[in-house]
């Protein structure tokens, strides 16, 4: 994660949500188009769907193996310690350990022992202070990260990164979240690590490139590849109802995936900043 966060300068990486095999495959394949770095992101939520880490983790990895452009492959939110254990069993390149949850010591805590963990295999870490709300389906849009508590945190936990709160909420359907820009910026000149945006599939394109411009260096999108997915697979089967075969109604939003990833990752690229 550090070449690819390096090598993409004042920019942001997009870091997408897989959930299917059409996911990943369409994200590498924008990676390809674009010649910019991606991170393949594996929710707890989506491993537990499949009901075991180690078949999605290794399509990931071997999609990121086949291309020709830098593929990082992260596990999200997570809270379960063993599956991050596993996960570095299986060589992920990073994790995301979601404390955010609890309260700011033990959010300390429990992020200092998977940080000393993930460090001795090699693996970069993550870590949430201030929770970005809509996961549970609940909106908490004005919850915000004190930058001193991002520095602390940061100095007591020795995490690489850091996800903010600054005015985005996770799962929203419509692009109207309004951030916090002069936030991210103190937040940025705090904290000393890279800031991570949760929730971007809530943030309209000149929100994405301003709160990249103030200093996010990795921005979370999952909802809105689903909803290309769905609505793509919806036309599909409205238009054939006798339909049956599933490469017929995911191709198209695979398509729609790939090609949205490649506009993102240009947006919010190496050019962004
Ligand atoms: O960690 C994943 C992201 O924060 C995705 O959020 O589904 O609202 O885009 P989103
Ligand atoms: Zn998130």
């Amino acid at each position: 994660m550090s070449e690819v966060l390096a090598g993409i300068g004042n920019g942001a990486v997009g870091a997408y949500n897989v959930i299917l095999l059409e996911h990943a495959e369409a994200i590498a394949g924008a990676a390809a188009d674009t010649g910019i770095p991606v991170v393949l992101q594996l929710s707890q939520n989506a491993i537990r769907y499949h009901g075991s880490l180690a078949p999605i983790v290794r399509a990931c990895q071997a999609l990121a193996e086949a291309s020709p452009t830098p593929v990082v492959v992260h596990l999200d939110h997570i809270d379960d310690e063993e599956l991050i254990a596993e996960g570095l069993e299986l060589g992920v390149d990073s994790v995301m350990f979601d404390g955010s949850a609890l309260d700011y010591a033990d959010n300390v805590s429990a992020t200092a022992r998977v940080v000393e963990r993930c460090h001795d295999a090699g693996c970069w870490v993550e870590a949430e202070l201030g929770e970005v709300g809509g996961k549970d389906g609940v909106h908490a849009p004005n919850v915000r990260t004190d930058p001193d508590d991002a520095a602390r945190f940061v100095t007591d936990t020795g995490v690489d990164a850091l996800a903010v709160a600054v005015g985005s909420s996770h799962a929203m359907a419509e692009r109207t979240a309004a951030l916090d820009d002069e936030l991210i910026a103190e937040l940025a000149a705090s904290a000393g690590v890279p800031l991570v945006l949760h929730g971007s599939s809530g943030v309209p394109d000149d929100g994405l490139v301003s709160a990249v411009r103030h200093g996010i260096r990795k921005v979370n999108i999952g909802t809105m590849l689903n909803q290309l997915l769905t609505e793509q697979a919806r036309v599909v089967l409205g238009d054939n109802p006798r339909l049956s075969d599933p490469r017929k109604y995911l191709r198209p939003g695979r398509d729609a995936i790939r090609a949205e990833v490649a506009r993102i990752s240009t947006l919010i690229g190496p050019h962004a900043g």
